[in-house]
């Protein structure tokens, strides 16, 4: 908690928030992932590992989570985790495509905070998670507000909105499928 919070000090518009997820948004967020077969996650603005770690504590053997951080203090708290399905990568997601090969993935789940990106940024972003994601797979991202719903609308062909009011602050949920 202290590691991100230093974090969010130090550079608030990248981390988006002061503190990590709460338990019960990493619940409702990847509540829609089917566990009971290997899959391949990729996890955009890991953190210190707040859904990463509810990603880990239902996979089955043979899956795979790669979980990307750009902060090398929230990357290196990441790592400790130390997980044999875990693939943490200290880079910035802008970069995707040069580590995860298109249509290998089954659900990609974000933190990010769009909200304080450059729309070209977010289109490059979202273009790279449609190509990295199989048919059929989706895109998870929580946000704080609605900004980014009409973008989203506009680049994956379905979008369901969830919303969890126990954390800080309350967040929207986007399920996006490709
Ligand atoms: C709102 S926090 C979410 C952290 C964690 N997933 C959670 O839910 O508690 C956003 C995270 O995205 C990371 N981040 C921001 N821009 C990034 C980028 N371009 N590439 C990789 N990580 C990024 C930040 O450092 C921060 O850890």
């Amino acid at each position: 908690m202290l590691t991100f919070f230093k974090a969010a000090y130090e550079n608030l518009a990248q981390t988006g928030s002061l503190v990590e997820s709460s338990s019960r948004l990493a619940a409702r967020m990847t509540r829609i992932v089917n566990f009971n077969r290997p899959v391949h996650i990729v996890e955009l603005g890991a953190g210190t590992g707040s859904i990463t770690r509810h990603l880990l504590g239902q996979m089955k053997t043979g899956s795979r989570l790669t979980a990307f951080e750009i902060n090398r203090q929230l990357f290196y708290k990441l790592s400790s985790l130390q997980q044999p399905q875990l693939v943490p990568v200290n880079d910035d997601v802008c970069r995707l495509q040069q580590y995860v090969c298109n249509a290998s993935v089954d659900y990609v789940i974000s933190g990010l905070p769009l909200a304080n990106l450059a729309l070209q940024t977010k289109e490059h972003i979202l273009g790279a998670v449609r190509s990295v994601l199989k048919p059929g797979g989706f895109y998870i991202q929580f946000q704080y507000s609605l900004n980014d719903r009409p973008l989203l609308r506009r680049m994956f062909p379905l979008v369901q909105l969830g919303f969890e009011p126990i954390n800080i602050p309350p967040a929207f949920i986007y399920y996006a499928r490709k």
